[in-house]
């Protein structure tokens, strides 16, 4: 058939790989259902749109460099009963990244603080926004590692162009001045351009002492919390649901004072 070859190959030529793929089978299809040559068009263009897509939020994610991909959907709400519902549903809307706002977990170890964080970062991703994670740690010792070799400047935008930046278990690493100088120029270059989610097990009275500087620590809270939605998770830790349900007894989590 002369003319399907020709047919799939200007598909190839335009970069319709997947439609030039399918052709074959659509066309059968479409015979079979006696569908209208519109019918057959939309669904051919819809393979290849949809394919785009699926490439796309695969490569996102990829680059976002989550830890895992856990979903809000796999949220168990129920363990949690401080979590306001209510209010996940509404920043799962990510109205909050339209608005460049920031969204903060607190909470003690194990209480959902960095699955909560990645499933609305996957929700971004499926919405075509783009996320980059880092833990504290790593965010430091990457952006140090970046000025001793040179290349700042270059490394400085994976963290300031995201849609969502996230920063996790920030209070679980003590900070030396210059690393608290380096997180507060991070913070500085989002505030008020583009959202930050962040999970801490500290409470922000803490924040002074961990960064080794009030004065900083200050600062940072200042821009990070003018624009926050701050839900401080009081609960018991999930990792040891199963050591509660067996009855080993634990002390009863305090929750954080913010
Ligand atoms: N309510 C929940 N429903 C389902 N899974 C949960 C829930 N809470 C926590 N988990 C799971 O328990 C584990 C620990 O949760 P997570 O890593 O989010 O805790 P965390 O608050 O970030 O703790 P840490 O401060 O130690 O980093 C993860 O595997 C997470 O998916
Ligand atoms: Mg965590």
């Amino acid at each position: 058939m002369v003319e399907l070859e020709h047919a799939r190959n200007i598909l190839s030529e335009l970069g319709l790989n997947t439609a030039s793929e399918l052709l074959d089978a659509k066309l059968e299809d479409s015979l079979h259902k006696e569908a209208t040559y519109l019918t057959f068009l939309n669904e051919l263009l819809e393979t290849e749109i949809q394919e785009k897509r699926r490439r796309s939020e695969e490569t996102r994610l990829k680059l976002s460099r989550l830890p895992h991909r856990k979903t809000l959907e796999e949220f168990e709400f129920s363990f949690q009963p401080s979590i306001d519902t209510k209010q996940i549903k509404e920043l799962s809307t990510l109205a909050f990244v339209a608005r460049a706002e920031n969204v903060i977990f607190l909470g003690p170890p194990g209480v959902g603080k960095t699955h909560l964080a990645v499933g609305l970062a996957m929700q971004a991703l499926r919405s075509g926004m783009t996320v980059y994670y880092a833990d504290l740690a790593h965010l430091i010792a990457d952006l140090k590692r970046a000025a001793e070799q040179d290349r700042l400047d270059r490394r400085w935008r994976v963290y300031t162009r995201p849609d969502i930046l996230i920063i996790d278990e920030v209070g679980y690493m003590q900070l030396d001045r210059a690393s608290a100088e380096l997180l507060f120029r991070v913070i500085c270059e989002r505030y008020e351009n583009g959202s930050i989610i962040l999970t801490s097990n500290k409470s922000f009275g803490e924040w002074g002492e961990l960064m080794s500087d009030t004065v900083i620590a200050t600062a940072i809270l200042d821009r990070l919390l003018h624009h926050a939605h701050i839900i401080n998770i009081r609960g018991e830790s999930y990792r040891l649901k199963n050591r509660l349900k067996s009855g080993v007894k634990i002390a009863p989590s305090a929750g954080i004072p913010v």
